[in-house]
């Protein structure tokens, strides 16, 4: 085992009951993703990417196998336990952003760390500073329907680095973006994260999107196939 590896799964499966059988969505997946990385996951719809990326954060738990992150097993985790390790050390970015339409962008943005109890005041000057980053100062007040789709989206990846987390994991971020908007999306976007020494696991259909990351994770009938560049692990 790597010292640096933030991320690793091992005999990671999930299945979901069908009637009397079940369908085994993930058959075993194994990923070691170090600290820093940008790492795209790839693969044809129903795959199960979205189901990787739940059991990765934490959201749903696997039928077997293990997800250590940050040196934590999660699944010795209780829910409560859970939830504020998700709070304080990951950032989601979903496909369709969950903003909440009655909440400005800078309380849309700040919304994580007042869930963990922090204070108003303390947590608006820095979303106000990631919304700047993301190109947004002058929309900090407007609310989502005031917002065009790549403002949301920008607004959603603010969201996802305003408790500075280890791990930030997106899936399909630029899902309904157009290629131009998506592309500035996703540079501001792995920008920030390499300043502050993020790691990302992002899903993603866009082959351009996958060129900015650093690797890119292949998945097919749930299970990681096997990457031509890398040496073999030892
Ligand atoms: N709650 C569930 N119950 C039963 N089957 C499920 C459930 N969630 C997902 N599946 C099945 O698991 C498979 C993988 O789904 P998943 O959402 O992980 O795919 P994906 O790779 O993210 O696909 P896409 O690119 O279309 O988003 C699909 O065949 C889907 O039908
Ligand atoms: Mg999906």
């Amino acid at each position: 085992m790597s010292v640096m590896s933030l991320l690793e799964t091992r005999g990671l499966k999930k299945s979901y009951p069908q009637g009397k059988h079940s369908v085994e969505v993930l058959r075993g997946v194994d990923v070691t993703v170090d600290k820093g990385e940008f790492v795209a996951v790839v693969g044809p719809s129903g795959s199960g990417k979205t189901t990787f990326m739940q059991l990765v954060g934490g959201l749903d738990r696997p039928s077997a196998g293990s997800v250590r992150l940050a040196g934590e097993p999660i699944e010795a985790l209780s829910d409560a336990r859970l939830s504020a390790f998700r709070r304080q050390k990951l950032g989601f970015v979903f496909q369709f952003f969950h903003l909440l339409p009655t909440l400005t962008a800078e309380e849309n943005v700040c919304l994580p760390r007042l869930l963990d109890g922090e204070s108003y005041a303390k947590v608006a000057p820095a979303a106000a500073r990631l919304l700047e980053r993301v190109g947004l100062g002058a929309r900090r007040h407007h609310r989502p329907d005031q917002l065009s789709g790549g403002e949301m989206q920008r607004v959603a990846i603010a969201r996802a680095l305003v408790s500075d987390p280890v791990l930030v994991l997106a899936d399909e971020p630029t899902g309904n973006l157009d290629t131009k908007s998506g592309s500035i999306v996703l540079e501001l976007f792995r920008d920030t994260v390499k300043e502050r020494g993020q790691t990302v696991i992002m899903v993603t259909h866009d082959p351009r999107a996958a060129a900015l990351a650093d690797r890119v994770i292949r998945l097919r009938d749930g299970l990681v196939e096997p990457d031509d560049d890398r040496e073999p692990a030892s």
